[in-house]
């Protein structure tokens, strides 16, 4: 279980990695922080394009940089936006860290620890292709 001091740690990652978000159309800059079952702390920050529909939303930075740095389950997460306070993962990134964490993934939102299950209840994943294997 999570102390309070992990989740500072966690926050202080997603907000350092906030401040390096390119997000020059909607000025929206955002931060995500992941600890990993090994103890590793993976980050990423939103991308925004030109083309603004090829926008890399910060979670996507998080999944890349999960797997560029060796793998694992994601544990917990903490999102933030750039008041620095913990914001709520958009529906695709929702299912994008629900992929590496499941359903038992802590993740901080404005009304306190929720598990990614209260976020995607139901979830699509990848035990639902198994029986077409
Ligand atoms: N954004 C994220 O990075 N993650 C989310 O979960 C929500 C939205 C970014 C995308 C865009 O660059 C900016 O926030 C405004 O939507």
């Amino acid at each position: 279980m999570l102390g309070p001091a992990d989740w500072d740690r966690l926050r202080s990652a997603a907000q350092e990695v906030m401040s390096r978000a390119y997000a020059p159309y909607s000025k929206f800059t955002v931060g995500a922080a992941g600890l990993v079952n090994d103890g590793r702390i993976v980050a990423g920050c939103n991308v925004e394009n030109a083309s603004y529909g090829l926008t890399l939303c910060a979670e996507c930075g998080l999944v890349a940089d999960l797997h560029a740095s060796g793998g694992g389950r994601l544990v917990a997460v903490c999102c933030v936006g750039p008041d620095g306070e913990p914001l709520s993962p958009c529906g695709r990134c929702r299912q994008l860290l629900h992929e590496h964490g499941g359903p038992e993934m802590q993740i901080e939102t404005k009304a306190g620890i929720r598990l990614m299950t209260d976020l995607l209840p139901g979830a699509f994943g990848p035990d639902d292709l198994q029986e077409q294997r």
